[in-house]
């Protein structure tokens, strides 16, 4: 991260935000109180005893850390939540010498600074301090899950989830993307229990259990604090390919195995482009279905939700995705949260690099033209300033500010750079960009002043200045954006339409022939008020209440909140009371608060199955659910 210093930027969406008239300075990261330019953490080692009676870590975290300003005598670190026991500096091999501390006040969003009183002598560049500490019942970035909620219901689940800013919430340490360290780690966990880690486990093979229960891990490539993960469980594994596997509960391996086979040639596919996969082994870990998201991209083992399991393999985009980051990301990394589009735009466009590489045109156009039709609907509903790549997010909690925008729009810029440059000179170019800066953490001015002199260059008239403004500060879609087409939509919005017209019954439609992709655009389409009589009809014909696919549900069950098919409710309430992915279960309950009688049965619902979600949903779902009536 070079840049801390360098240009401010000042563009008319930043001076729009009249609360907070400074400008931004590019690449300071506002959501840590570590301070970057006194001390680096350069290494974690961490040793923790897993209860699940208490819901608690506890243990020590030894930090080793660069000494950067001499003059700073205060080291502070990121903590939300966490009951710090006792700190010492680690001098020589086996001297302990406390130091005192400082827990700062809460602050809502970003927990409260650990200020730790160094030595006045005898510190060396690189000093090492332990922290013993323990977590709290109620950390964000933990989920403990009960048995009764898990694949195989009989035993507990613990799985992080430390992106954007929850590391804190389990680790004391400075907790911004623009510091990274290697980390090695001792999990002790309950008999018959399994640890995995976003790391290279040492002295036991995926096959076998751990008789004593302690399981050791190394993670010799430095990355930031949010790709940190833990998870642990009742686990099996099962191999896919010489270098991939999935790690998932009894119940669901197989069926996992099989659904994720195609990774090692989304491996392939992607090296081929954009570059040797630098992290050893590729794992999936699938967790309990109250996982917030639908990946993370820890490193060496994504963690994926259980709902994307669809027994067809049609929603393997998410594992493409995920496998992206590998490159985008955890190899080059956003250097705040404002930049989280330098990380999830660019997966997105290697992600459909990917799928089309693996599954052809038909399907990335129809995976294209979905994603266009979120962000659509998401831009519409957005304040202007939140619709450019680099969002404000200062005095903002990360979570709540999580939108297709950096995603979508992110995506459309490198395809619309691709327009012009050529698809595989653009490919070229991010290969040599992830070359660049791997391992690395940059900001949106980094990434610009990279493309002006290395992609621009190559053919000088190919953007104007203008063009590239907008994309990069403008609110909105612009105009030059090279959109998806797919010839399979359009059969469907055909038939979609001789049916609402009465031209075709439901039984008639070739809906028997239809992939997850055309169902979901099916259904999409129905907008509006639909005719009890025409879903009765479509249900009757394909079960779409009953239907597994989450995705196909999703869609099904927000056409029957808006029209009130009392027949889909059970499936409603079943849907929102097992999953917890936030992207599935949030737009059910805002469509469900439009009307009196449905924010009723949203409350009703919500009281049962909020004990169970993750506390990043619980965030999130408060705000809509529980919001005072209006
Ligand atoms: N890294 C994200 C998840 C994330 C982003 C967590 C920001 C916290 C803050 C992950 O790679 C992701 O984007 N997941 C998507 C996948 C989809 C776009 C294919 C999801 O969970 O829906
Ligand atoms: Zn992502």
């Amino acid at each position: 991260m070079k840049t801390l210093v360098a240009a401010l930027v000042m563009s008319a969406s930043v001076a729009a935000h009249a609360a907070t008239p400074d400008p931004i300075v590019s690449g300071r990261d506002y959501h840590s109180y570590a301070e970057p330019t006194a001390f680096r953490v350069k290494h974690l080692d961490l040793d923790l005893q897993t209860s699940f009676e208490e819901k608690r870590l506890s243990g020590v975290a030894d930090l080793t850390v660069a000494r950067i300003d001499a003059n700073v005598t205060t080291l502070k670190l990121d903590t939300r939540d966490l009951t710090i026991r006792r700190i010492w500096w680690m001098r020589g091999a086996t001297d302990l010498v406390p130091l005192r501390y400082t827990l700062g006040a809460r602050d809502a969003m970003l927990g409260s600074p650990l200020s730790i009183d160094l030595p006045a002598e005898g510190l060396t560049p690189e000093f090492r301090i332990r922290i013993s500490y323990q977590t709290r019942p109620e950390a964000s970035g933990l989920q403990w899950v009960a048995a009764p909620l898990t694949a195989n219901k009989t035993d507990p689940f613990l799985f992080t989830q430390s992106q954007a800013i929850h590391a804190r919430s389990w680790i004391p340490l400075q907790d911004s993307p623009q510091v990274r360290m290697t980390y090695s780690a001792t999990i002790h966990v309950p008999p018959g229990m399994r640890a995995v880690m976003s790391a290279q486990p040492i002295g036991n093979d995926a096959g076998g259990l751990k008789a004593d229960g302690i399981y050791k891990f190394d993670m010799p490539q430095a990355i930031p604090s949010y790709l940190i993960a833990l998870g642990v469980g009742k686990l099996e594994f099962r191999a896919t390919g010489p270098r991939t596997g999935v790690y998932a509960e009894s119940a669901l391996v197989d069926a996992a195995a099989k659904e994720f086979a195609e990774t090692e040639q989304m491996i392939q596919a992607s090296e081929k482009m954009f570059g040797p996969y630098r992290w050893g082994r590729y794992d999936l870990l699938i967790l309990p279905p109250s996982f917030p998201f639908g990946g993370m991209e820890n490193p060496r083992l994504s963690f994926i939700t259980p709902t994307v399991i669809a027994g067809d393999r049609s929603l393997t985009a998410l594992i493409a995705h995920e496998l992206a980051h590998s490159w985008s990301g955890n190899l080059v990394t956003n250097a705040t949260w404002r930049d989280l589009w330098l990380n999830e735009g660019f997966t997105v466009f290697l992600q459909g690099r990917i799928m089309l590489a693996v599954y052809g045109q038909r399907r990335e156009d129809m995976e294209e033209m979905l994603d266009l039709m979120t962000l659509r609907q998401e831009i519409a509903t957005l304040p202007p300033s939140d619709q450019v790549l680099a969002i404000d997010l200062r005095g903002r909690d990360p979570d709540d500010v999580f939108t297709q925008v950096p995603y979508i729009k992110g995506a459309l810029f490198i395809s619309w750079l691709a327009s012009r440059f050529g698809t595989e000179q653009v490919d070229k170019f991010l290969h040599d960009y992830f070359d660049k800066f791997a391992f690395q953490s940059i900001s949106t001015e980094d990434f610009r002043a990279y493309l002006e002199a290395n992609l621009l260059p190559q053919k000088p008239d190919a953007v104007k200045r203008a063009e590239l403004d907008e994309w990069m500060q403008a609110p909105g879609l612009p105009k030059s954006a090279v959109l998806p087409h797919s010839d399979a939509f359009e059969r469907v919005d055909a038939a979609r339409t001789a049916f609402l017209g009465g031209k075709t019954t439901a039984a008639d439609l070739p809906g028997k022939d239809w992939t997850t992709h055309e169902w979901v655009h099916f259904l999409d389409g129905l907008t509006g008020k639909v005719p009890a009589a025409k879903l009765a009809e479509l249900d009757a014909a394909f079960a779409l209440t009953a239907v597994g696919n989450s995705e196909i549900a999703f869609s099904w069950l927000r056409i029957a909140i808006r029209n009130e098919y009392q027949p889909a409710y059970p499936r409603l309430e079943s849907y929102l009371t097992t999953i917890g992915r936030r992207k599935l279960i949030k737009p059910l309950y805002e469509d469900l608060m439009k009307t009196p009688a449905g924010a009723a049965r949203a409350r009703a619902i919500y009281v049962r199955a909020r004990p169970n979600y993750h506390p990043i949903a619980v965030a999130s779902l408060d705000g809509i659910v529980l919001a005072p009536a209006r």
